[in-house]
């Protein structure tokens, strides 16, 4: 076996998965409250921006090759029923505006999810103490409208509420977006590497947790019939989220499906390497590249990842 990796030319000759910077997606912050940048201490590199710098890092990630942001939303108030996420004249709707106007060719992807705007954190409507689905869904498809007209290319609901594919997409076509693509977050798991997004968007809970309608880390099977209902219901892309410790889900969905194949390298995932990286206990280049083609190589097409900028420019530096 060791022919094959006698030199750096034949290692390259034979590798077998190779990342490239299309493969990547950015999540940016967008704060109604921030005016220029306030970094969040748990994902160091990372900040809530205002609209203006938004822009400038949607317009810094696309002169690197990044094809697509993905952009959440921390409204001016929050309320019962999320009621920024859906105002034509919300956070992530002024900022879909004004990134389209400076970067016509990026592709905007929006958060559907009522979490980031409901004043009790849950990602939907509560009623008799839990999330009511169906109430749900209208304003998920009242929200999905409102960004695609607003400029997102391509909606990404992430509450996990059931039918949310199927409700978006008649909405969308309904509004004559036909030409709109829906990323559904399929399997996503009620998941701890989500604390550092939490803190960031002051999304936690305020009371009980997600586990009624995020899925139950141990279920494997159960991740690919969520996946099969939103491929059935209308998805563009489907997503398996987080990335690292669901591996075996991507592998198996890349087997399974053909459509393509979203991988969510979630915020704890990015802050243990940031981390051990600033203790000096780990070669963070490295690791990434590692994690970053770790999740290609198990059959993810793209990857949504904290470290993009920093992964696309050791691509261009030849670095990885
Ligand atoms: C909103 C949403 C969350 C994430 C993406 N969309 C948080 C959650 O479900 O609690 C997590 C992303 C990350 O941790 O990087 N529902």
């Amino acid at each position: 076996m060791r022919r094959l990796r006698g030199s750096a030319t034949l290692r390259r000759m034979v590798r077998e998965t190779a990342l490239s910077v299309d493969d990547l997606i950015l999540p940016l912050f967008v704060d109604h409250n921030v005016g220029g940048r306030e970094p969040i201490d748990s994902m160091p590199g990372v900040s809530r921006l205002g609209v203006d710098l938004a822009v400038e890092e949607a317009q810094a990630a696309s002169e690197l090759g990044i094809p697509a942001v993905l952009i959440f939303g921390l409204p001016e108030s929050k309320d019962a029923l999320g009621s920024d996420a859906y105002d034509p004249d919300g956070i992530v709707q002024r900022a879909a505006r004004a990134i389209k106007a400076a970067c016509p060719d990026v592709v905007l992807i929006g958060d559907v999810c009522l979490c980031e705007y409901t004043s009790h954190g849950h990602c939907g409507v509560i009623q008799d103490g839990g999330v009511d689905n169906d109430r749900t869904l209208e304003l998920l498809a009242e929200t999905a409208v409102s960004q695609v007209e607003a400029g997102f290319d391509i909606a990404a609901p992430s509450d996990m509420m059931d039918g949310r594919v199927a409700a978006i997409r008649q909405a969308l076509d309904g509004a004559g977006y036909q030409d709109r693509l829906i990323m559904a977050y399929s399997a996503k798991f009620a998941s701890g590497f989500y604390g550092p997004f939490r803190e960031a968007a002051g999304s936690a809970p305020q009371f009980g947790d997600r586990r009624t309608y995020q899925m139950d880390p141990p279920n494997a099977r159960e991740a690919l019939r969520e996946i099969e209902l939103d491929v059935q219901e209308g998805a563009d892309l489907v997503m398996v989220k987080p990335a690292l410790t669901y591996l075996d889900l991507v592998a198996r969905a890349r087997q399974r499906f053909d459509l393509p194949l979203v991988a969510y390298n979630v915020s704890g995932e990015f802050a243990m390497v940031k981390a051990a990286a600033a203790n000096g206990w780990i070669d963070e280049q490295r690791i990434v590249y590692e994690i970053l083609t770790g999740i290609k190589r198990a059959g993810a097409d793209l990857i949504i990842t904290y470290h993009a900028t920093d992964a696309a420019r050791w691509l261009r530096e030849g670095s990885f």
